[in-house]
């Protein structure tokens, strides 16, 4: 306890940060401190998951001490400890979980595994202090994309995914093909900006008629093939062009379900997750539509957008508020479903 309020250490290591944050009363940010080895994985082009799970393992104990000092705190005066059980890398999972079950046992101190995506949509909470469920939210990051209908803190229902890639892992896999390296999610955003998004035309994928399912794995093999096709003409490629028009396929097809679900479902406002969730563009696009019918968007600054330990101690706050406790036997679950 601090002051009289409630303490929630929070562990995030489901791929490439550790991340520790702290909250007080679930919402109250007193702590957010991310280790990222993004520098380590550029030069492989993408997360490699070994490295990824050793780095966690030296990083971890530093980052939990540099959040209880940014805090104020010591560890007696945690109540609760949340970590991510998945889903994500096993290896990356399985470092958190072990630190998370030490403290918890020398401690004593009640611990929650969560569910990373239930973060993703938590990291809201922080930023909009009179945010309540029920809402409608869009999760999209590197691993997951997903329309969300949040019925209370706890209770989720997965109204739509991708059937193959993630937005983020399209913008990842787009990015390398024109030459623009990893992360890509950030630099087609920023190349973007220079494009032309009508330059290109590539395919707004909507599946069948009222899914709210995604699939964005062609967007790659129509970027390849557009580059080839130039290249065979002699004539040159702008990257920019690429960037803004490959982005606008994405994104508006984002939107277009988002906002098709809330009206569905009666929601007025639109809550939105995940590191994708920081796309300027995607920003831009569903504020407009939405807001031509009246639906409100909400979506945490980027920092709480990419993942960060914030996000899980505020959602293991409020899954212990209703009785929820791991014990011991807490394990990884890369697979973890919604
Ligand atoms: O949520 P997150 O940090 O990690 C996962 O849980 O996956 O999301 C990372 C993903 C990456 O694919 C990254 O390229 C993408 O989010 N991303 C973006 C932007 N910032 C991060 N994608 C598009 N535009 C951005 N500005
Ligand atoms: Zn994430």
């Amino acid at each position: 306890m601090l002051d009289g309020k409630h303490i929630t250490l929070g562990i995030e290591s489901s791929c490439d940060e550790t991340a520790v944050g702290i909250v007080a009363d679930g919402r109250e940010l007193l702590a957010n401190v991310i280790s990222s080895q993004i520098d380590i994985h550029t030069k492989f082009g993408g997360v490699v998951p070994e490295i990824a799970s050793r780095k966690h393992l030296e990083n971890i104990n530093r980052v939990i001490d540099a959040a209880l000092g940014e805090a104020g705190i010591t560890l007696d005066q945690v109540d609760l400890i949340g970590v991510t059980k998945g889903p994500g890398l096993v290896g990356a999972l399985l470092v958190g979980v072990a630190a998370a079950k030490a403290l918890a046992w020398t401690k004593g101190i009640p611990l929650v595994g969560v569910n990373h995506m239930h973060g993703h949509i938590a990291s809201n909470y922080i930023e909009h202090k009179e945010l309540e469920p029920p809402f409608m939210s869009l999760v999209v990051s590197g691993g997951h994309t997903n329309i969300i209908m949040v019925d209370d803190y706890n209770t989720c229902r997965k109204l739509g995914s991708t059937r193959d890639d993630a937005a983020g892992e399209a913008f990842d896999k787009v990015a390398r093909v024109i030459g623009l390296g990893y992360p890509g999610g950030p630099k087609v955003d920023r190349a973007a900006k220079e494009g032309d998004r009508d330059a290109i035309p590539f395919k707004r994928v909507y599946l069948e008629k009222g899914s709210y399912d995604f699939s964005f794995s062609g967007l790659k093999t129509q970027a390849l093939n557009y580059i080839n096709t130039e290249r065979q003409a002699g004539r040159p490629i702008d990257v920019n062009n690429i960037a803004a028009s490959f982005q606008e396929a994405v994104v508006e097809v984002l939107v277009d379900k988002a906002v098709a679900a809330a009206l569905e479902y009666g929601q007025k406002r639109i809550v939105m997750a995940g590191g994708v969730a920081s796309n300027s563009r995607l920003r831009e696009l569903i504020t407009e539509r939405a807001g031509a019918c009246g639906i409100e968007i909400l979506r945490p600054s980027p920092v709480l957008c990419t993942d960060n330990g914030v996000m899980i101690a505020c959602s293991a706050y409020y899954a212990y508020r209703k009785g929820e406790t791991s014990d011991l036997t807490l394990d990884a679950d890369p697979a973890l479903e919604f």
